[in-house]
């Protein structure tokens, strides 16, 4: 198939399309590289031996979009760009309904000039907001508790309804948990470019020196050992994951959201416990006050995923922690060294 990406040159888009190159698809990259590199797609072309179209370009500039997307004229769209730090979107709300929201319904306008009829979503389990009750199953109501979660719901609703009034159209809402890990080669992975936000790419640059200590926000929650409890799943069983979507895309219409997690919580002494065996050397902490916004235990229900896309995580959080410090020690800098 024929399918363009929006936003593939970061995180999870990065380990996506070599998911894709590798099953033969034909690709066409659009980011405008404002949290990411092109030297992660130079870097996946050298990992697949695969060539693929490479445009630098904004989704919020809908003539630019759309010129790309009809040329290219795919079968298939993924999309990744966007905006995605909660502390960040708390700041600067309009600039997050701009890119996220504004930016997806310029994508559904150019697939429409384009008349490309499929799309898998970049969605994330934050769209449920305060547990109601675990797992958190696809019917659990959506809740977002920041203008991030919000931008969101509001895409998957702008998303659904393009999709009810689209004849053909098939819709696929991917529901990230939490997304870890590297590709096993250690030559792409996460690289935030400020300090990071998120649990494991702290844990890892304390690993390879980079930071004194981790903060653990709280251990008073009520979970196994007081610290909080995620649903980790290896980015490139995530990556898998969308492979399985645009197939399913290819043979159904309408839309679904779907959770893609482990369905197992694990918690943060957990997870640096396991980085701990897979660097070989301790993790200094500090236990700090709780962070405010979180929850105490977040984890997914996997059934829809097994049954609609044929798809269940494979890898482990030892996988998960020996890939991320693969990637980190390798490039204590990110793509910066390149
Ligand atoms: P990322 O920042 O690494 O990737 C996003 C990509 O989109 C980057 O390459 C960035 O340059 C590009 N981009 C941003 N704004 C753009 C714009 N206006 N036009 C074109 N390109 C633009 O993030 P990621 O972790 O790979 O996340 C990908 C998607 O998955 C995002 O939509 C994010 O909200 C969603 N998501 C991520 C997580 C997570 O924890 N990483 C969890 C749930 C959902
Ligand atoms: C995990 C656990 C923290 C950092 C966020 C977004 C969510 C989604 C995924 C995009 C929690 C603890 C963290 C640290 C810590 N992203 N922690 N010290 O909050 O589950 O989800 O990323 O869609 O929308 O909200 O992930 O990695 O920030 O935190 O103790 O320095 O680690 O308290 O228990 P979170 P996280």
């Amino acid at each position: 198939m024929k399918v363009f990406v929006t936003g593939g040159a970061g995180y999870i888009g990065s380990h996506t399309l070599v998911a894709l190159l590798a099953a033969g698809h034909e690709v066409c990259v659009f980011d405008n590289y404002s949290n990411s590199s092109p030297v992660s797609l130079a870097r996946v072309r050298q990992l697949t031996n695969r060539d693929m179209e490479m445009v630098e370009g904004d989704i919020c500039d809908i003539d630019g979009l759309t010129k790309t997307l009809t040329a290219f004229a795919p079968d298939a769209v993924v999309h990744f760009a966007g905006l995605k730090a909660v502390g960040e979107s708390n700041d600067i709300p309009l600039r997050y309904y701009q890119t996220n929201v504004t930016g997806t319904m310029n994508l559904l306008a150019a697939m429409d000039a384009a008349e490309c009829r499929r799309i898998v979503f970049s969605s994330s389990a934050t769209v449920y907001g305060e547990a109601q009750y675990l797992p958190f199953d696809e019917a659990h109501p959506i809740g977002p508790t920041n203008p991030y979660g919000r931008t969101k719901a509001m895409a998957e609703g702008v998303i659904g309804d393009w999709a009810s009034a689209t004849p053909g159209a098939s819709a696929v809402l991917l529901r990230y948990f939490n997304p870890v890990g590297a590709h096993e080669s250690g030559r792409i992975g996460e690289d935030p470019q400020d300090i990071p936000n998120n649990l494991m790419p702290f844990v890892a640059q304390v690993a390879v020196g980079r930071r004194d200590r981790l903060s653990i926000f709280g251990d008073d929650y009520d979970t196994r050992d007081g610290t909080g409890e995620r649903d980790y799943i290896h980015v490139v069983d995530l990556a898998a994951a969308h492979l399985a979507a645009i197939e399913y895309a290819a043979h159904t219409t309408g839309c679904e959201a779907i959770n893609v997690g482990t369905g197992q919580g694990i918690t943060v002494k957990e997870l640096v416990a396991a980085y701990e065996r897979a660097c070989g050397h301790p993790i200094a902490f500090e236990i700090a006050p709780r962070r405010p916004g979180d929850v105490a235990s977040s984890y997914a229900a996997t059934a829809k995923a097994r049954e609609l896309l044929d798809w269940r995580a494979a890898l482990d959080v030892d996988a998960m922690c020996a890939s991320s410090w693969r990637w980190q020690s390798e490039n204590p800098h990110g793509f910066d060294g390149d």
